[in-house]
């Protein structure tokens, strides 16, 4: 049996700096054997334990679609030790990575609804790698409206401005991009994420509302998908706890009886109701 904790080695392809602190990169890789490569398959919401020699491990949502060919992409804020070793990788470089990890977004629930994603601040990635997967030509049809509700502090911390730009030439999904604060730039949306979804009322019939962002824009925004009828079985939040292990060994992340690296990290509302509040 192989070691579940062996790192596949990948080289970093790409790096693209996404906000204007330059503490937020996009990191392009592709595993080093061809094989791997070609047999590596994840849903949107899956996670990878990201490894550097001599740093150590840290768990990162895969931003790339499952759609995209060849490669991964993770989007990685500077945070500690590994985040800050990688941010100082470069081009060329190597880098270990174990998964795919966790359930992911349960696409069975979504396919033939619609979706309302509510998304701020650099929590964005996974839901980025979603948006992507349902607009890809060969998925749309599958599923209904898609309404896009993303927000950062300013216009330098939006991130996946080259997606933001593509999706707002598109006419099958309806985009909402806000700022806490202005710019003389900005021509777009100034308003906190829940004020904003206010405003978009999304329609909940037939829907599924997936939400990440820092904690108090998710208090705020799950009393207004209630008042727009979300049941809290249909709304979905993704945890980051601290992980070690990431295949439910350790004990690490366990909230109650459930592992966030295995029986998460994706939740919806109802199932968190139910859980200790240690998240
Ligand atoms: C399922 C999952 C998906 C994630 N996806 C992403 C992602 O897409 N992009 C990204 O940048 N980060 C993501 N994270 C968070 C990322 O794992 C942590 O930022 C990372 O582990 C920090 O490692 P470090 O060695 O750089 O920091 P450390 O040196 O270990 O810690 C530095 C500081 O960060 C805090 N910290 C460490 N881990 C976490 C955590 N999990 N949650 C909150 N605070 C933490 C520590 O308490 C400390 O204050 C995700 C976490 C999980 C569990
Ligand atoms: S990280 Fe080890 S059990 Fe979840």
């Amino acid at each position: 049996m192989p070691n579940p904790y062996l790192p596949n080695p990948a080289v970093i392809q790409r790096i693209t700096d996404e906000n204007e602190a330059r503490d937020i990169k996009t990191f392009q890789v592709a595993f080093c054997d061809e094989k791997v490569r070609d047999t590596f398959r994840y849903t949107c919401g899956q996670f990878a334990e990201l490894s550097l020699w001599g740093f150590g491990e840290c768990p990162i949502g895969i931003a790339s679609s499952p759609m995209d060919q060849g490669h991964l992409q993770f989007t990685v804020k500077r945070t500690g030790v590994v985040t800050s070793a990688l941010h100082n990788c470069e081009e060329g470089a190597t880098l270990g990575i174990r998964g795919p990890y966790g359930n992911g977004f349960p696409m069975q629930m979504m396919e033939g609804g619609n979706v309302v994603i509510v998304a701020g601040g650099f929590a964005f990635t996974t839901l980025r790698s979603l948006t992507n997967y349902i607009l890809h030509p060969d998925n749309r049809r599958r599923f209904g409206d898609l309404a896009v509700i993303y927000g950062a502090r300013s216009p330098g911390e939006l991130i996946y401005k080259y997606d933001l730009e593509d999706w707002a030439r598109r006419d099958d999904i309806q985009l909402h991009v806000t700022v806490d604060a202005g710019h003389e730039d900005w021509t777009g949306l100034v308003g906190y994420v829940p004020t904003i979804l206010q405003e978009a009322a999304p329609s909940s019939q037939n829907a599924v509302a997936v939400v990440c962002g820092p904690p108090i824009m998710i208090r705020f925004s799950i009393p207004v998908l209630d008042k727009l009828g979300f049941p809290p079985s249909r709304i979905l939040n993704s945890l980051e706890m601290r992980m070690k292990c990431g295949i439910g060994k350790c004990g690490r992340c366990n909230i109650g009886d459930k592992y966030v690296c295995k029986d998460g990290p994706v939740f919806t509302f109802e199932e968190l109701q139910k859980m200790p509040r240690e998240y």
